[in-house]
C-alpha cells in the first residue's frame, strides 16, 4: 500500500485551485480595468466621431473586449460562463454609457444649434421693397381688360415664329421689305422672331371655327437700331374678329369703344387709307390727342392727331390660308404698337428706358 502523503496531496490541489482561481481574477480584473477605462474615455468624448472610435476599440470585432474574451480558452469549463457573465454585465454597461453619452452630445450640439439659430427681436427689421408693375405692363393690362370687356379672348402665340405664319399665310408678298434680312432676324431660312403679332390671328384662325373674337398681346422683333424711338424688341397688340356678316362698321365701333376708355370719352378717331397685304381694305387709324384733345400740342407734334394702328378687313387669301370660306365668313384686324402709346400716355421720351429695368424710373409710374 502506497502511503498517502497527507500532506502533499492538499498542498498539490491547493496549488491547482490557486492558480484557477488567479487566472479567472486575473481576466476578471482585465474586464473591470477594461470597463473603467472604457467609460472614462466615453465620459470625456466631446463628439460622436470620438464615441464611435471609442465604440470600435472597446467593442468592436477586433476590439479591446473580443481580445480577453479570446483568452478565455486558458479557463475550463465552470469558469467561462462566469467569466462570460461578467464579459457581458462589462459589455452592457459600455454600452449604456455610449448610449448616454451619446444623448448627452445630441442634447448638447442641438442647444448649440437653437442658439445659433435664435432670431434676436430687438433687431430692426428688413426693409421689404415692394415692386411696381411696369408702365408697360400696367398699359397691356389696361388693354386686355378693354378688349375683354367686350367679350374678346386673350390668345398667345410664340416669339420665334416660322416664315409661313409670319409672312406666307399673311398674304405677304414674296417681295415684301419686312421680309428682308435687314429688317428681320432670321435664326434660319424658315424660322425668324416674329416681326409683328398678326401670325397669331393666323394659328387662331387655323385650329377655331368663327366666330372668333380675340387679342394677343407680346413681344415683336425688328432687326432695328435702338435709338430714342426704335428698340429690336418691342411690343404689339392685335386684334382679331370673324363671323358672318362682319363689316367695317364693326372694326370702326370696336375700335372708337377701345379709343374712348383708353385714351378718354372726348376721343375721336379718324381712318386713313393705308396697305397692308393681309387686309383689305386696310387704314391706318389716328386719334385725338389724348394730351390737347386736338388742339394741337407737344405729344401730337401740334397736329392734334396721333397715329394709333392698322387695321382693315380680313384679305380672303389669309380667310383661305386657314380654311375659312370667305363666301361664308368675314372679318376684321387690328395691330397696335403698345411701347409707343405708353411713351405718350406718360410723356417718356426715349423708348430705351422701357428696357433699362432702373427702378427709378419704373418707380413713377
Ligand atoms: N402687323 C402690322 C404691323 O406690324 C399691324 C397691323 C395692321 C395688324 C393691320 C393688323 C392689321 O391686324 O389689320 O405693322
Amino acid at each position: 500500500m502506497v502511503p498517502r502523503s497527507r500532506g502533499f496531496v492538499p498542498f498539490g490541489m491547493g496549488l491547482f485551485l490557486y492558480v484557477k482561481l488567479e487566472r479567472r481574477l486575473i481576466v476578471e480584473e482585465k474586464l473591470k480595468e477594461l470597463k473603467e477605462r472604457a467609460i472614462s474615455k466615453i465620459n470625456e468624448a466631446d463628439s460622436m466621431a470620438i464615441l464611435e472610435k471609442a465604440r470600435v476599440h472597446y467593442l468592436g470585432k477586433k476590439g479591446e473586449l473580443t481580445k480577453i474574451l479570446r483568452g478565455m480558452g486558458a479557463l475550463s469549463a465552470e469558469e467561462r460562463p462566469l467569466i462570460g457573465k461578467i464579459a457581458n454585465i462589462v459589455r452592457e454597461n459600455i454600452e449604456n454609457t455610449l448610449e448616454e453619452a451619446k444623448k448627452a452630445i445630441k442634447d448638447r450640439e442641438l442647444e448649440k444649434k437653437l442658439q445659433s439659430e435664435a432670431i434676436d427681436v430687438t433687431m430692426p427689421g428688413k426693409k421689404i421693397r415692394t415692386g411696381r408693375r411696369h408702365p408697360l405692363t400696367q398699359a397691356m393690362d389696361d388693354l386686355k381688360k378693354i378688349f375683354i370687356s367686350m367679350g374678346f379672348e386673350v390668345a398667345e402665340g410664340p416669339e420665334v415664329e416660322t416664315v409661313y405664319y409670319n409672312f406666307d399665310a399673311l398674304n405677304a408678298p414674296q417681295n415684301h421689305p419686312s421680309r428682308d434680312m435687314s429688317d428681320t432676324f432670321y435664326i434660319n431660312e424658315n424660322v425668324i422672331l416674329r416681326t409683328q403679332t398678326s401670325p397669331v390671328q393666323v394659328r387662331v384662325m387655323e385650329k377655331t371655327k368663327p366666330p372668333i373674337r380675340i387679342v394677343s398681346l407680346g413681344r415683336c422683333f425688328r432687326n432695328d437700331t435702338p435709338d430714342a424711338t426704335h428698340s429690336p424688341m418691342f411690343h404689339q397688340i392685335e386684334g382679331l374678329v370673324v363671323d358672318k356678316g362682319i363689316t367695317m362698321g364693326d372694326l370702326k365701333g370696336t375700335l372708337e369703344v377701345f379709343a374712348k376708355h383708353f385714351f378718354g370719352p372726348d376721343t375721336q378717331m379718324k381712318f386713313r387709307p393705308h396697305n397692308f397685304p393681309f387686309t383689305e381694305p386696310s387704314a391706318e387709324v389716328d386719334a385725338t390727342c389724348f394730351k390737347c384733345g386736338g388742339t394741337g400740342c407737344s405729344v401730337c407734334k401740334g397736329v392734334g392727331w396721333i397715329e394709333v394702328l392698322g387695321a382693315g378687313m380680313v384679305h380672303p387669301n389669309v380667310l383661305k390660308n386657314c380654311g375659312i370660306d370667305p363666301e361664308i365668313y368675314s372679318g376684321f384686324a387690328f395691330g397696335m404698337g403698345i411701347d409707343r402709346l405708353t411713351m405718350q400716355k406718360y410723356g417718356i421720351d426715349d423708348i430705351r428706358i422701357l428696357f433699362e429695368n432702373d427702378m427709378r424710373f419704373i418707380n413713377q409710374f
